[in-house]
């Protein structure tokens, strides 16, 4: 009896503990975070978690205690002060529509934290002011309708961060601050929409083939980034009807950063670029499935350039007509390389070939001269003008000075040297007229010449003899100018000299 007591009771126990384990096992399921503060979950498969800033540690996980369920439509995290979002953690969710992670202090992801079941279409992932240490390899695939990240910190875009998209149409980052970026961190998909907008990219640099092999079927645009240095090939991006890059300030651009072929016109406006290499925007080409009768325009106008070379703003003529125009110079303006800075961005006649030898693309329009705009440097007085201006009222005028100083110069040495010789003529002739005068009383002794007896002048060279006593001295020529002298020398000495 005891016996069979026991029995019976442990029997009863045992199921009773089975029981109990299959029901928390059922709430598990059924539930989950659904449960757990500070989440909640509607009957249409909506899930919300406000943290409410408390200082709260939130897992998102298809395992475990707190799982998520699978028949979550939407996620929305609010306000958490750190969200990790473990492995695979959305793939089995058949119906998930969106992820929407806003305000996390931290955010931590894994590969493959973003994978969606293949069954998902047309999912939308956002996440808005957040902080990221690393966004980890592979952490997105599937049919992502659009990616958008908005004021997110990212320490690391790590390699093959952003691939296996498929049939997304937007990927978009706007006013994020990506501290750095790995090659290929952006690898093989296509979007309509590919939008940078705000924010610094890639820290210091954007390194080779940060963007490669990416098809953009509509827009490509960057606008108002900051950029360290592109590295060349930095953007090999392909197929853009529209390629933008706006009010974006680029510390560097190394040769070809951009290697584009797109379907359409180029816009290149606004933007500051400190260090520009030859050739940096030569590799942005027409596609070659779309060539059309006439060229598309590729715009370039109203950019700053610090220092650049010959052949900076080069592009491909083959491929658009050039429309260059308001550059801005950020230099002191400088008589001297006005025409070599305008030369050296519309004439680069050597850089191209250089660019282009042994390539049979270059076409006779490539070297045609384009249009000249208007070029911008900064004065003396720190204000921005344009080259011509400056030209008129520092260059042309300061020759026109020079001129003017020459010619007071020259006007003033001939007034001295005409002075200096009417000077020298009043002495000759004063001279002249007292010799003509007063030849009698002259230092040189005067010479009895032998022929014919008369005394003359012709000089010492006669071998005449000196004689003193035929040496005359008369006062002032002035007072005697019309005097003349009858002078007759007779002689009565025999004379000493041979005849
Ligand atoms: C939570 O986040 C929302 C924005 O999603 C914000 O408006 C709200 O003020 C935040 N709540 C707290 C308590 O910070
Ligand atoms: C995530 O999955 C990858 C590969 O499946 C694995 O190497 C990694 O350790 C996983 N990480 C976590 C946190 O489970
Ligand atoms: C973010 O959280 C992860 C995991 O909890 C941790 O390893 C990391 O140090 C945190 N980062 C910051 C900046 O707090
Ligand atoms: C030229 O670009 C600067 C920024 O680099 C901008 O502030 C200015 O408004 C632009 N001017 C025009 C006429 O677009
Ligand atoms: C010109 O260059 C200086 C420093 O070199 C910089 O501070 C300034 O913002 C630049 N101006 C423009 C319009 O690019
Ligand atoms: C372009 O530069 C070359 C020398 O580099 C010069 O001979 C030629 O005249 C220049 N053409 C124009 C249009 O300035």
């Amino acid at each position: 009896m005891g016996a069979v007591r026991l029995v019976l009771g442990g029997a009863i126990l045992g199921l009773f503990w089975g029981g109990f384990q299959r029901t928390i096992a059922t709430s598990d399921n059924v539930n989950g975070l659904c449960d757990s503060s500070p989440c909640v979950c509607d009957q249409h498969g909506r899930l919300t978690c406000d943290c409410n800033n408390e200082n709260q540690e939130l897992t998102l996980s298809a395992e475990g205690e707190r799982k998520l369920s699978p028949h979550t439509s939407r996620i929305t995290v609010r306000n958490c002060s750190s969200v990790i979002l473990t492995n695979s953690s959305l793939e089995s969710m058949t119906g998930l529509r969106s992820v929407e992670l806003i305000n996390i202090v931290n955010l931590t992801l894994f590969t493959r934290s973003f994978v969606l079941s293949p069954k998902t279409s047309r999912a939308i992932i956002s996440i808005h002011s957040a902080n990221i240490d690393i966004l980890p390899s592979f952490v997105f695939r599937g049919d992502m309708e659009s990616i958008s990240f908005e004021n997110v910190h990212i320490g690391l875009i790590s390699a093959f961060a952003f691939a296996n998209l498929a049939g997304t149409d937007t990927l978009r980052l706007e006013e994020c601050e990506i501290d750095s970026i790995e090659e290929q961190a952006f690898k093989k998909f296509d979007v309509n929409y590919l939008h940078i907008i705000g924010g610094i990219f890639g820290g210091n640099q954007v390194p080779s083939r940060a963007m490669n092999d990416i098809e953009v079927f509509t827009t490509f645009r960057m606008d108002g980034v900051k950029i360290g240095v592109i590295r060349s090939s930095g953007f090999v991006i392909k197929k853009p009807k529209t390629l933008s890059i706006q009010n974006c300030i680029i510390d560097t651009l190394e040769s070809e950063a951009f290697d584009i072929t797109t379907r359409g016109g180029v816009l290149i406006k606004n933007n500051r670029f400190n260090n520009v290499a030859a050739g940096s925007f030569l590799s942005i080409r027409r596609d070659s499935t779309s060539i059309g009768v006439s060229l598309p325009e590729i715009t370039f106008t109203n950019n700053s350039l610090g220092v650049f070379e010959e052949g900076s703003i080069m592009f491909d003529r083959s491929s658009f007509k050039p429309i260059i125009d308001n550059i801005f110079i950020n230099r002191s303006c400088d008589c001297a390389m006005l025409s070599l800075w305008k030369n050296n961005l519309l004439n680069y006649t050597n850089v191209y070939t250089r660019f282009y030898t042994g390539n049979t693309q270059l076409s006779i329009n490539s070297l045609e001269a384009i249009e000249e705009g208007t070029y911008l440097c900064i004065n003396y007085d720190n204000n921005i003008i344009n080259f011509q201006d400056f030209d008129i009222h520092n260059c042309t005028m300061g020759n026109s000075t020079i001129i003017w100083l020459i010619i007071i110069v020259g006007i003033v040495l001939t007034i001295i040297i005409g002075i200096v010789m009417i000077i020298w003529c009043c002495r000759r002739r004063r001279n002249h007229v007292q010799k003509r005068w007063m030849s009698v009383p002259t230092t040189a002794p005067d010479v009895v010449s032998k022929k014919n007896g008369v005394i003359g002048r012709d000089g010492s060279s006669s071998s005449g003899p000196v004689d003193s006593r035929i040496t005359m001295v008369v006062p002032d020529g002035r007072l005697y100018r019309e005097t003349e002298f009858h002078v007759i020398v007779e002689k009565a000495e025999p004379l000493t000299t041979e005849l």
